[in-house]
């Protein structure tokens, strides 16, 4: 495996290696990874003839009051797990290079850019499309994971690759939980103990509610008002919900009312310090 730090050298690693017949498979990622990044990785394994992993914490997707500072990091490590799943190429730009004096150039995905996480973190989604072109343009892939977790992000991400013809396939890959249900993320590691002990409730709570529907309820706003009493219920450490909402889960609207297509649950809450966000399809 090895280490490519600068943008000529990803760029010539990428255009000999599809000069020469070779697929390649990007897992774009800001690093500290964890099972969930390893689940992406294997999945690209199978999939190309060579597997690029991108680790870059992108300050442009980052709000003024967002934790771009607190952000975990640990290189060597990320490096030792890449290492170990068979990845080829770790890519770790830096933020001058990236974003160079005069960088003004920005890539947005209007409308389902707006809601969900959107709507909370104001420019979020234009820092991941325009850091996601430029991975795209300097690694070339063929096809490129993305967790599911991060629902929105994957629809936008698919939104912006038909609309702007990049030739390369976008594979979503489901949510790794820890043991008790808990979806991993890398802002998991800031959890306090406390807080640590109390964010599976979420996931049981959205599990909760997918058992209603299962059931038969088909009211989105009942289905959002017991995620919230379920939270409720079981948080005892301050908590703030950001969001509760159903959305049809092809076109990304909110439904309000009776569910008629299929559906997904998607909340994001501030436990602690992090902000957690999952989803269950419904
Ligand atoms: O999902 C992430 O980790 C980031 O948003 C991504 C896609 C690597 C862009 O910075």
């Amino acid at each position: 495996m090895q280490q490519i730090k600068q943008i000529k050298e990803i760029q010539t690693f990428a255009l000999e290696s599809r000069r020469a017949g070779k697929t390649i498979a990007l897992v774009p990622t800001m690093g500290f990874l964890h099972d969930g990044h390893l689940k992406l990785m294997q999945k690209a394994r199978e999939k190309a003839d060579l597997v690029i992993v991108s680790i870059f914490v992108n300050p442009i997707q980052f709000g003024p009051s967002e934790d771009l500072d607190r952000y975990p990091r640990d290189l060597k490590g990320d490096l030792a797990k890449c290492d170990a799943v068979g990845v080829d190429v770790v890519f770790t730009p830096t933020n001058k290079d990236l974003y160079p004096d005069l960088f003004q150039t920005s890539v947005d995905v209007k409308e389902i850019s707006k809601g969900l996480c959107g709507a909370g973190r104001p420019g979020h989604f234009q820092g991941v499309t325009t850091v996601v072109s430029k991975l795209f343009n300097l690694t070339l892939p063929n096809i490129a994971f993305f967790g599911e977790k991060d629902f929105q992000q994957l629809a936008v991400i698919r939104r912006m690759v038909t609309d702007l013809n990049f030739p390369i396939e976008i594979v979503g890959v489901p949510i790794v939980r820890e043991k008790d249900g808990l979806a991993m993320s890398s802002r998991n590691a800031n959890l306090p103990v406390r807080e640590r002990k109390e964010a599976p409730y979420i996931y049981q709570a959205l599990s909760y509610a997918k058992s209603l529907y299962e059931q038969g309820n088909r009211d989105s706003e009942e289905l959002r008002r017991t995620v919230l009493d379920k939270l409720e219920e079981k948080i005892k450490s301050p908590f703030q919900v950001e969001y509760i909402k159903v959305y049809d889960a092809l076109n990304l609207t909110e439904i309000n009312g009776p569910i008629t297509t299929p559906a997904i649950l998607l909340i994001a809450v501030h436990l602690g310090g992090p902000r957690l966000i999952d989803n269950l399809q419904l």
